[in-house]
């Protein structure tokens, strides 16, 4: 019912050759049609990933964009930009985003309609921090974060979201969320979600990311909520990215 979803956001990492590499690897890999798979490379790199990704069943994503549509906004893109290059998904509200680039729920929102409009698709990135999990404030962050989004949104826009519950303490950690832990999010996500629409919620996508490898990838996988992955240090060896897709059962 609903397609897995893997992705790779390579973040500020990766080369030409690596794009060239996965370009190879993708076209000539045993891999289920019914699963989409997508890489994030940095901007520079998307023209040359639409080449190399021609022959493979890799999408094309983007980690950012500004949500205006042009002007003096010196070293940013549009999402109309991202569009003539192929891209299909874009990364918003990454952990990395706002808290380093101040990026709070407003921002979000804006660049959420920004994607939408241009016909692209935003993965919503939502998740806590260490000392808010502690707090017991899980569940409450997490669902603000979706709120903040969904609540600005119609309901023809709604459904064009894939989220990723991305728990600050396991990005780039080594310190992954139990299958147990990431599953009880995600149900609090759909459930939430089923308050703006039952059918909505039964259809979005919820993606799990934080330290996602192949080792672990086929347990959080399975959980009923959780319906891809959102990888990253994993998605720079294309040997690992390759085996997390096809762990997907
Ligand atoms: P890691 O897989 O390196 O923990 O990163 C997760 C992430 O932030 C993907 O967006």
């Amino acid at each position: 019912m609903r397609v897995p979803l893997i992705a790779g956001n390579w973040k500020m990492n990766g080369s030409l050759a690596l794009v060239e590499q996965f370009g190879q690897a993708f076209s000539k890999a045993n891999l289920s049609s019914s699963i989409d798979m997508a890489i994030l490379p940095p901007l520079p790199y998307l023209a040359a990933a639409q080449t190399a990704f021609e022959e493979t069943p890799l999408w094309l994503g983007a980690q950012t964009v500004n949500p205006e549509p042009s002007g003096a906004y010196t070293g940013e893109v549009s999402a109309s930009m991202l569009s003539e290059f192929g891209v299909r998904y874009v990364l918003v509200g990454h952990s990395e985003r706002r808290s380093l680039y101040y990026e709070d729920d407003q921002a979000v929102l804006a660049r959420t309609q920004a994607i939408l409009n241009a016909g692209l698709t935003p993965i919503l990135c939502v998740g806590e921090t260490l000392a808010e999990r502690d707090e017991g404030r899980t569940e409450a962050i997490v669902l603000n974060q979706v709120k903040a989004v969904f609540d600005a949104l119609d309901a023809r826009e709604r459904q064009h979201v894939v989220i990723a519950y991305e728990p600050v303490w396991a990005i780039g950690t080594g310190r992954t969320a139990t299958p147990e832990q990431a599953q009880a999010v995600h149900a609090a996500i759909r459930a939430c979600l089923g308050d703006y629409d039952e059918q909505m919620a039964s259809t979005l996508r919820l993606l799990y990311g934080g330290s996602m490898k192949r080792e672990n990838a086929a347990e959080l996988l399975a959980q009923p909520d959780i319906d891809g992955g959102l990888i990253g240090g994993a998605s720079l060896k294309v040997d690992d990215f390759l085996a997390i897709c096809q762990s997907v059962g």
